[in-house]
């Protein structure tokens, strides 16, 4: 989902204040995850629990897993034997997998891999107090009963980024839409929206904490729906509660985006234009095989309907390459479909067969993986190539840039984005600047992902 869309890696939290018992959390797979072990950190906190970066002095570990694809659970069963030979040292840590993996393979984890004590699904974090109880009590302890309600609305989430800039707000859980492809609605359960008012109160104890970003989330926003208060609503509510924050969302469907989202976001100046819209597929044949209730021109009709209503419009997608059957013929009308749309940037997946999926069931994962491998590169260079193009339009540019840290190549130089959402690095801004604020910024060069410049002054 969304621009910080990298999708599958670790996460470590900061150490807090000192504490008796110290949790380690490490976080893979979406957004959602990420918004999620702030819900768990919360929740540990109130029970007394301190952080710790370091595993090696942490008295509990929890392990919050994705299931997307293969790969994502391979990580985790490797990073389980490290915590493994962890254990040997520390016998009274306590290991636990939560998330979408946990919810997936439930028992299969405490059978195959013995270090795990607890096991925990998206919905049942608010128990894990009970079950770290229960281990310490010297059982082993497993909730993954999904719920139609839960939606955390009450719990507090405990922010534990290096900087106060950037925040998540799970506005919705679960996916009613069954991709063929995809395992989420088995792991994350029936689709539920959080209740509008606490989702506007979040955003306004975040404003007044100083956060300068917010970023509304769900695995199809589109389909938000408070007792009718749908999502347009909801971001005319949020925006105006929080006038001087940069409001943006992931993820949009499709077959759902409205038109009326689109004009709201034109109408108010916090709503940021930056869309994340997965096609998947540029070939009708793929996407009927992939369930997912959209054709290619209905899909660029709707590029045309955000291009109509925000000429300021960044678009990204994702694709998927290999899935059952896709002939050459079929993937060579993605290709064409990227030339197309020129999306800002894309990511990029090989089809990966989840087990007891509508796909995994009905069709037959025959796309030898050389070939997924070779189509995967072909996406990855197009991609490239219109990133490039699209940036280089933009050399000359003066944008507002919201600053979040020091760039990860040299750190005398910052990264951040644009309202629209480009990521930015701005030249010598460290010693000047510092995260959250917004200057701006005259583009010099680019890159096929990435903005360079120097700051201007202030925004
Ligand atoms: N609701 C979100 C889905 C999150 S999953 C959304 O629609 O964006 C993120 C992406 O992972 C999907 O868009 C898809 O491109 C990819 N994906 C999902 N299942 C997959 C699978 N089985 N193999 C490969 N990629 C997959
Ligand atoms: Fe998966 Fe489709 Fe739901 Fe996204 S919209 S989470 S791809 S089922
Ligand atoms: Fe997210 Fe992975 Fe679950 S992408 S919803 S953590 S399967």
């Amino acid at each position: 989902m969304a621009l910080a869309h990298e999708r599958v890696f670790g996460q470590r939290y900061l150490p807090l204040q000192p504490a008796p018992y110290k949790a380690y959390i490490e976080t893979y797979g979406c957004q959602m995850n990420f918004a999620d072990s702030e819900l768990v950190a919360g929740i540990l906190q109130s029970t007394g629990y301190g952080f710790t970066a370091d595993p090696a002095e942490a008295d509990l570990v929890l392990l919050n897993t994705c299931a997307i694809r293969e790969h994502a659970e391979e990580k985790i069963w490797q990073r389980l034997k490290y915590f493994q030979s962890l254990k040997h040292k520390r016998s009274h840590l306590i290991v636990g997998v939560l998330g979408c993996m946990a919810e997936r393979l439930r028992k299969k984890l405490m059978e195959e891999a013995p270090v795990v004590d607890l096991v925990a699904g998206p919905d049942s974090y608010r128990h894990l107090p009970q079950l770290i109880r229960q281990v310490e009590e010297g059982h082993k302890a497993i909730h993954t009963l999904l719920s139609r309600e839960e939606t955390y609305a009450d719990v507090a989430p405990l922010r534990l980024s290096p900087h106060k800039v950037s925040a998540y707000i799970s506005i919705m859980r679960g996916c009613n839409n069954m991709c063929s492809f995809c395992i989420v609605p088995f792991t994350r359960g029936r689709e539920r929206s959080r209740p509008w008012q606490s989702i506007v109160e979040e955003a306004r104890t975040l404003a007044d904490q100083g956060y300068k970003e917010i970023t509304l989330l769900g695995q199809n926003v589109d389909s938000y729906n408070d007792n009718g208060v749908l999502f347009a609503e909801l971001l005319q509510r949020v925006a105006e509660a929080v006038p001087e924050v940069w409001i943006r969302f992931a993820t949009s469907h499709p077959k759902d985006m409205k038109d009326e989202v689109l004009k709201t976001i034109a109408a108010y100046p916090n709503l940021s234009p930056y869309i994340h819209l997965p096609v998947q597929s540029g070939s009708d044949s793929v996407l009927e095989r992939m369930n997912r209730g959209y054709t290619a021109a209905w899909y660029k009709e709707r590029i045309a309907a955000i291009r109509t209503y925000l000429s300021d419009a960044v678009l990204s997608t994702d694709i998927i390459v290999g899935f059952c059957g896709e002939s050459e013929e079929e993937f060579q009308d993605t290709l064409r479909l990227m030339e197309e749309v020129r999306w800002d940037s894309v990511f990029q997946f090989m089809y990966s067969e989840r087990p007891g999926t509508l796909a995994a069931r009905r069709y037959k994962d025959d796309v030898p993986s050389s070939v997924k491998q070779a189509r995967l590169e072909q996406v990855i260079a197009l991609a490239q190539r219109i990133g490039l193009e699209n940036h280089q339009l933009r050399i000359g540019k003066v944008y507002e840039v919201l600053l979040e840290k020091a760039a990860r190549r040299n750190p005398e130089d910052m990264a951040g984005r644009t309202f629209s959402g480009l990521p930015v690095v701005v030249r010598d801004a460290s010693r000047r600047y510092e995260p959250g604020d917004k200057v701006r910024v005259h583009i010099t060069e680019v890159s096929a992902v990435t903005l360079i410049g120097y700051a201007l002054g202030a925004a």
